[in-house]
């Protein structure tokens, strides 16, 4: 069994980034859901998993988790309150989180980062967890409730439930996480995810994007190997991201990163508004770099004036080089891009 060393990821991300060959063996037994091969585990010959930088196990698809919203299911209580609830299920799961690399993830609903669960100010949020893993899990919302709705002291144990209740409030970029001890592990595993609460006047409409900036550390060492936004390194570099020139866009940006004290985000070509935390309608700042440490979360916005490829990444320049980064397409509006 070999162990991946940032340079060994640095190099097969490289590769993997330039579209070299396509899936090879291991990719094949991770996409068919059969028995998983060890973690760390992968190819004698990189270029035989290689597929544009993004696997087929990876338990997301990164261009359709970027706009892949959870609105619960929604009814109305008599007093005309909107309910929504959601179910979430914890699950362990092999993921392939680059090209003949795996990493045994716990997840929620076999996915990571976990669902982007989305409501509005107000509203009455249930969530029925499910603990369908191998260990103790939570899920600790951010946000105003009660103490028995916080996910820290009610520990749901291997086949158990547990259902969260509370108002949607305030609004804001929030984040989901488990919160069983040891805490660093169970986030740095996989279980987290974003939750939106939007205002209850609406913001103008725009684009909008998930980017929830993560990182795996295959080989137990307890530091990262390889950086992303929404697991897969490289993923927007391999499949840019297709936006229009003059059009609004939002990204919505968290920071889950386990073991790095700080992340952040540097946009090319171009400034972007901050809205900080998410929880105010008008900018606190207009830069084109923004370090986030743990379980921060900002609102973003843009427009490109200019068409072109233009990148975006961390400002660390090695989490750049291990994978954390990604291409925005920017296109003339007279072509759709839906
Ligand atoms: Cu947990
Ligand atoms: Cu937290």
């Amino acid at each position: 069994m070999t162990r991946l060393s940032r340079r060994d990821a640095l190099k097969r991300g490289l590769l993997g980034a330039a579209g070299v060959a396509a899936a090879g063996p291991l990719g094949r037994v991770a996409a068919a859901g059969q028995a998983a091969p060890p973690a760390m585990a992968h190819a004698t010959d990189p270029h035989a998993v290689m597929t544009g930088g993004v696997p087929a196990g990876a338990g997301i698809d990164p261009l359709a988790f970027l706009t892949d919203f959870d609105y619960g299911t929604v009814s109305r209580r008599a007093d005309g309150r909107t309910v929504r609830d959601f179910e979430v299920v914890a699950s362990d799961r092999n993921l392939e989180v680059m090209p003949g690399v795996f990493y045994p993830a716990w997840t929620y609903n076999g996915q990571v980062p976990g669902p982007t669960l989305r409501a509005i100010e107000g509203d009455l949020v249930r969530v029925k967890f499910v603990n369908g893993g191998s260990h103790p899990h939570t899920i600790h919302f951010h946000g105003v409730h009660a103490a028995d709705m916080d996910g820290v002291f009610e520990v749901i144990q291997p086949g158990g439930t547990y259902t969260y209740e509370f108002d949607a409030d305030p609004f804001g970029l929030h984040l989901y996480h488990c919160h069983t001890i040891p805490i660093k592990k169970h986030i740095a595993k996989g279980l987290y995810g974003a939750f939106i609460i939007d205002p209850r006047t609406p913001r103008p409409p725009a684009r909008e994007l998930v980017m929830v900036m993560n990182g795996f550390d295959v080989n137990f060492d307890g530091k990262n190997e390889i950086y992303a936004v929404n697991t897969v390194p490289f993923a927007y570099q391999a499949h840019p991201i297709p936006i229009r020139t003059n059009e609004l866009v939002r990204v919505y940006l968290v920071n889950v990163l386990e073991f790095d004290l700080l992340n952040s985000l540097h946009l090319h070509g171009n400034f972007f508004h901050v809205y900080r935390t998410g929880t105010k309608l008008v900018p606190d700042e207009f830069t084109d770099t923004i370090s986030m440490g743990q379980g921060e979360r900002h609102i973003v916005e843009f427009t490109y004036t200019k068409p072109g490829r233009f990148m975006f990444h961390a400002h660390q320049s090695e989490f750049t080089e291990l994978g954390w980064m990604g291409m925005l397409d920017v296109r003339d509006g007279v072509e759709a891009v839906d």
